[in-house]
């Protein structure tokens, strides 16, 4: 029987199985588990299942000990995690792709519907209590058909926003790493294209691509200047990647004409400008909020950390 530390609260059937082969330690508080804590609990795990609000850095794996042998984190994200420190310790570290695809591009869809067509303004005007009446330049928004969408890191959440977007009478652009597969980039019909041409040309920019030294302010006051004055960003992805400061003057400006957020760069703070203004739509962090999705991460998660203590490979391995 090995020992796992789960660092926060997860579904029960993850617990479940976790309990049925090992003994596990799962914080149950309804706060995050502080820092001190956290470090106080690993120490003699051989397996950690971590929540993305957690930083499993050199410290804490020094702290759990050289029997630790596994980072499972219930997250498809996972810059919270020092990958390169698992490794030289020969940590396997995981985390949960596929099982929020659909659930994250909901959201990012959500986003696009939300600041294109004003629905957080009409519906804060209503509970505001204001008077209003149906008017034919009452809150006009913006179509989507026919319009560009351009989608920055087109991996499986990149390519699931795109399919939803298609559906909407939205044209594909994107910027990725690599190419994606022929046969989806001709059902979408996605463009392959350069970050600033994909500034240049789209109507929406949704971001999905994943955050680290690469991407750290990807979306700055130089990339929001090269966008159309009448376009929106979406980021469902990591905070980070946008220069929030930037984006609030853009906003502010109408150099852009709207943006929707379910990630911020100092999380769980906002930037306070953002919250003055009315052409942001501000959710916080939701991408995965599905029962559905939250039980198959942790599910996931949990498989992952079974299978390195059972001396398997895990499911879906970072490192
Ligand atoms: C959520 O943000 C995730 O990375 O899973």
């Amino acid at each position: 029987m090995s020992r796992v530390v789960v660092t926060g609260r997860v579904p029960e059937a993850a617990l479940e199985k976790l309990r049925a082969e090992h003994e596990v330690d799962a914080w149950q508080g309804p706060e995050s588990i502080g820092r001190e804590e956290l470090l106080r609990r690993v120490a003699g795990a051989d397996a950690v299942v971590s929540l993305l609000t957690e930083r499993i850095d050199a410290e804490l794996l020094d702290a759990a000990g050289p029997q630790l042998k596994v980072v499972a984190n219930v997250a498809v994200g996972y810059d919270n995690i020092d990958v390169p420190a698992c490794t030289e310790r020969g940590i396997v570290a995981a985390n949960t792709p596929g099982v929020l695809t659909d659930a994250t591009a909901d959201i990012a869809m959500g986003l696009i519907l939300m600041s294109t067509r004003r629905l957080g303004e009409g519906e804060r005007l209503i509970r505001s209590g204001q008077a209003w009446k149906w008017g034919m330049f009452f809150l006009l928004g913006s179509s989507l058909q026919g319009k560009t969408l351009g989608v920055v890191g087109m991996g499986g959440i990149g390519q699931a926003t795109a399919r939803r977007a298609k559906a909407f009478g939205m044209e594909i652009v994107y910027q990725s790493r690599s190419e994606i597969d022929p046969q989806i980039a001709a059902e979408l019909g996605a463009r392959r294209v350069d970050l600033n041409e994909l500034l240049t040309v789209s109507d929406v920019v949704s971001l999905h691509c994943p955050y680290g030294p690469a991407t750290h302010h990807l979306i700055g006051a130089e990339q929001l200047a090269a966008m159309k004055s009448s376009a929106y960003l979406v980021n469902t992805a990591r905070g980070p990647i946008v220069d929030e400061a930037a984006l609030a003057s853009a906003l502010r400006e109408g150099q852009i004409a709207g943006a929707g957020l379910d990630v911020y760069e100092h999380e769980p703070r906002v930037h306070p400008e953002l919250l003055e203004l009315e052409n942001v739509v501000l959710l916080p962090h939701l991408g995965s909020a599905t029962v559905e999705t939250r039980t198959a991460m942790a599910m996931l998660a949990a498989d992952n950390a079974l299978a390195v203590l059972s001396g398997e490979g895990p499911p879906a391995p970072i490192n």
